[in-house]
């Protein structure tokens, strides 16, 4: 069984709908039961809330698994606790496969939800755990919220970008 965190959120949604459609079987950590009905919708099933700080939630949420895919709540302060409290509750219920969404370049010291994850990536080394570290670039989909002021007037403010067919 594969637990996956911040499932709540649009990465932890996308993650669970692509392990749903390989056929694995998986859990859900979310903050909340308001995330229920719309993780039934996408098949999941097994649910546990809690918060990323409470290590009882975190011992309910790995018991029984075998890999965790963990996303931290987005430009979190609480970056590098959440991990360590995930991690000695993996170590202690014998979870062997860890995978880590972290971001592209984490060494960035002057971006913090950056650094942060380089910390979590130099903390997951000596934890024991196999462990798989992915560092994505920024969505596409961040884009959409400036859409209409970068077709409209550009995105440095200048000239529209959008040519015409
Ligand atoms: N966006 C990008 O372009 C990008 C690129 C690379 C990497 N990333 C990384 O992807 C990760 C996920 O981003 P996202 O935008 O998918 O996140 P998100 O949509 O903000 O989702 C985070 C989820 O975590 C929950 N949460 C917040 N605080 C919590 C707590 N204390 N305990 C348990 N759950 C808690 C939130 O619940 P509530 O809403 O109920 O608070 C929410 O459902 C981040 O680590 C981010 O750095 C993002």
């Amino acid at each position: 069984m594969i637990l996956v965190t911040g499932a709540g959120g649009k990465t932890g949604a996308a993650v669970l709908k692509a392990l749903v459609a390989r056929g694995a079987i998986v859990r859900a950590l979310v903050r909340s039961n308001s995330y229920r009905a719309a993780l039934n919708a996408i098949g999941v099933h097994d649910i546990v809330v809690g918060e990323m700080d409470d290590p009882h939630a975190w011992s309910q949420a790995v018991a029984g698994t075998n890999a965790v895919y963990h996303i931290c709540p987005n430009m979190s302060p609480h970056e590098l606790p959440f991990a360590r409290a995930l991690v000695a509750a993996a170590v202690t219920h014998g979870v062997r496969r860890l995978v880590y969404h972290s971001v592209l370049h984490p060494q960035i010291e002057a971006m913090p939800h950056h650094w942060a994850k380089l910390r979590v990536e130099e903390m997951l080394f000596s934890s024991g755990l196999e462990v798989t570290i992915l560092q994505p670039a920024a969505y596409m989909q961040n884009s959409l919220a400036e859409w209409d002021r970068m077709v409209g007037v550009g995105a440095d403010g200048g000239r529209p970008f959008r040519r015409e067919l």
